[in-house]
């Protein structure tokens, strides 16, 4: 018999079941966190908003069409993806966009350090587009460490899904279906047929009910 320490043992049921889903912290945990790490109440509002409209996305995508997975993870997921962006702030307010995709694996190390457990850190690394591959690092020269960054779950499938759909530019405005495909279409058709895949899967969102929520105009182009 194996002597292995992390060996399950057949009589030990806890061993071979699921892990459990993490603890997930409350929304006001969240929003103290983005609050914590935001260098200044311009880049708040404009991180924190977009992360709370994309749970508002991946909420109203789960109304639509239910699905099997673990909705608390993913409003958590939604509501965490994008901390990383702090970390590109220089002390004069300005965003580092050279740098800019680094943000996932900041927002990991961020999550990390913060004690938060992988199931929640991997939404950040792990949100970009429709996830990048280690060729996509070496072809188009990204600043990140070559490696995969897919999706493993359906909760980030979704939480990177949701995340099209909105985008902080100033001010921050919706993404049409049909403009998300184009800009996924510039970095090869397998981004444009995963998007896709996602679509068929999880549905598309209702912009104009929640533009008028969040008071967001929606970009056709
Ligand atoms: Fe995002």
């Amino acid at each position: 018999m194996s002597t292995h320490p992390s060996a399950p043992h057949a009589d030990d049921a806890t061993s071979i079941s699921p892990p459990p889903s993490p603890h997930l912290p409350s929304d006001d945990e969240i929003r103290a966190l983005h609050a914590r790490h935001a260098p200044r109440q311009g880049a708040f509002d404009l991180v924190h908003t977009h992360c709370v409209v994309v749970a508002a996305v991946a909420g109203q995508l789960l109304e639509r069409r239910p699905q099997v997975l673990d909705a608390g993870l993913v409003h958590a997921g939604c509501l965490l993806h994008d901390v990383g962006v702090y970390r590109l702030y220089d002390d004069a307010g300005r965003i580092d966009r050279a740098n800019y995709l680094r943000h996932g694996i900041l927002g990991e190390l961020l999550l990390r350090e913060s004690g938060y457990p992988e199931a929640l850190s991997r939404f950040c690394s792990h949100h970009t587009g429709v996830g990048l591959t280690r060729q996509d690092v070496v072809r188009h020269h990204l600043p990140l460490p070559v490696a995969d960054y897919l999706a493993e779950t359906a909760e980030e499938e979704l939480v990177m899904y949701a995340d099209t759909f909105h985008s902080k530019s100033e001010p921050p405005v919706f993404v049409t279906t049909s403009a998300a495909r184009r800009g996924l279409a510039r970095f090869g058709p397998d981004k444009v047929a995963r998007f896709d895949a996602f679509a068929a899967r999880f549905g598309e969102p209702d912009l104009p009910s929640l533009a008028a929520r969040f008071g967001h105009r929606i970009r056709e182009s």
